[in-house]
């Protein structure tokens, strides 16, 4: 018999406020780099003008109809909710003296809800997302001036909420830098390796002045940092395909690296030096590095392969992160290949690399949902990946692993981050809603949320494998 999930262990789900709140102009917020990609990370730039619209505008309309939600998320039994603070509600500009008022009442407001029904926050500084106006003005993370501007919104928001959240973390998916630079650190995609590299240092010292931050003002807290957990498999046992694995896993496992031991990892000297990237770390920015993280978040949807092949590799290329299929996984409608006991993998290799408490803070099946004749949302392709991904976790438990909590990606259906679509649904509740902004907004509740209402209940006894 297996080790079951701690008595104390953090269930719940995970959204981010770009694709839920909506109200994207309301009581002083400014235009963050997700208003100015309507289409999504992956869709492109639009200027944005007075009486345009974009399906983030209302998303889900969260901003409003929170009280509703947090009722639903609480009749599943959520101990957690994952979501973000909109930098831009709190700073409109970016670089404003003073935070807008109106934007952290919202914030009290959705604390104290979820409060109410014993909800633990789990907040994340910013999710892809970032006020327009320091892209604009400052050029993103590209400009060190950018690190004192989110520091004070960081601390702001500590002061803020120093009673009621508890759980932070500080980037969303922080190495999505490499792969969409606008969202990650707001430079232009096509940016050069070298411009990157350094706005990504920016934010690596501007995570960990957060996590100094946090622990001054809010010593009971915990903070963690968030990865995109993209582990990559050789596609073949050939010794230059594993050795080719191992460095682009450490092209996103670097970000741990810093965040968690407080250095740049050696063998990143030699990955810049290869490249002709030269980045500038002051002094001061290597002791600010060494406030580390208190655990480890991650995200997990894929895995991928990697081989030294070139033309498999062409082929591979415009796929999710450019990887190489596995011959062996099914995918998702989505093309995302499915792979539960990868998490299992993962987990354990970061906490043998890191031997620091893990959160999975997101997971989850992107899917089309057919609502029946009668309304009712049959979504048992979800409750299949949601129950094999969780039997994997509760193996990597009894491998000795130790994990905080689990938060499914999207209890809810949101919008969705790649391409802003609506029809690629993750939820537990479905809402009304279509690609062209169409629909009621109204909640229903599918088959999943029934079961993962028992899995909370029975501590995860009832999944099944
Ligand atoms: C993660 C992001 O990359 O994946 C989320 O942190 C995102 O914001 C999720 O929504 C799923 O991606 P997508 O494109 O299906 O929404």
């Amino acid at each position: 018999m297996s080790q079951q999930f701690p008595d104390d262990f953090l269930w719940g789900g995970a959204v981010a406020a770009n694709q839920v709140e909506g109200a994207y102009l309301t009581d002083g917020k400014g235009l963050s780099t997700s208003d100015i990609q309507p289409h999504g990370i992956f869709g492109g730039v639009v200027e944005r003008h007075p009486g345009d619209s974009g399906i983030k505008d209302v998303a889900i309309d969260f901003y409003h109809r929170f009280p509703e939600d947090i009722k639903l998320f609480a009749e599943m039994g959520f101990r957690c909710l994952r979501t973000s603070i909109a930098w831009t509600r709190i700073f409109p500009q970016g670089d404003e003296s003073e935070p807008n008022e109106a934007g952290l009442a919202f914030y009290d407001r959705l604390f104290d809800e979820m409060a109410n029904y014993g909800i633990t926050p789990l907040i994340t500084l910013s999710h892809y997302e970032m006020p327009y106006g320091l892209v604009k003005n400052y050029g993103g993370w590209g400009n060190r001036q950018t690190i004192a501007f989110f520091e004070r919104y960081a601390r702001t928001v500590f002061q803020r909420y120093q009673h009621k959240v508890k759980y932070w973390l500080t980037f969303n998916e922080i190495n999505m830098s490499l792969h969409a630079p606008l969202t990650g650190v707001g430079l232009p995609e096509g940016s050069s390796k070298q411009a990157v590299y350094q706005a990504i240092h920016h934010q690596l010292v501007a995570s960990a002045k957060a996590v100094k931050a946090c622990h001054e003002i809010i010593p009971d807290a915990k903070i963690g940092n968030m990865l995109l957990g993209g582990l990559l498999y050789p596609l073949s046992s050939k010794p230059q395909d594993v050795m080719e694995t191992l460095q682009q896993n450490r092209e996103w496992l670097f970000f741990g690296d810093v965040q968690v031991r407080g250095h740049y990892p050696a063998y990143m000297q030699r990955f810049f030096a290869d490249r002709g990237i030269a980045i500038d770390i002051t002094a001061e920015d290597r002791a600010a590095l060494q406030s580390t993280v208190d655990f480890i978040s991650f995200s997990y949807y894929m895995t991928g392969c990697v081989t030294t092949d070139e033309a498999l590799n062409q082929k591979a290329r415009g796929n999710i992160l450019d990887m190489v299929p596995n011959p062996h996984l099914e995918s998702s409608d989505w093309g995302w290949q499915i792979d539960p006991q990868g998490i299992r993998i993962l987990m354990n290799e970061l906490y043998d690399r890191y031997q620091k408490p893990l959160f999975i803070v997101e997971n989850g099946l992107g899917a089309v949902d057919k609502p029946e004749a009668d309304g009712s949302i049959n979504d048992d392709y979800r409750i299949t990946y949601l129950n094999d991904h969780l039997v994997q976790v509760r193996e990597a438990i009894a491998d000795g692993v130790e994990v905080l909590g689990y938060t499914s990606w999207g209890p809810i259906d949101l919008v969705s981050a790649s391409k802003a679509e609506f029809s690629k649904r993750y939820g537990f509740i479905y809402v009304d809603r279509d690609d062209q902004g169409n629909g009621s907004l109204e909640r229903r509740r599918k088959k999943s949320f029934f079961w993962y209402r028992e899995v909370i209940a029975s501590n995860g006894a009832s999944l099944k494998g």
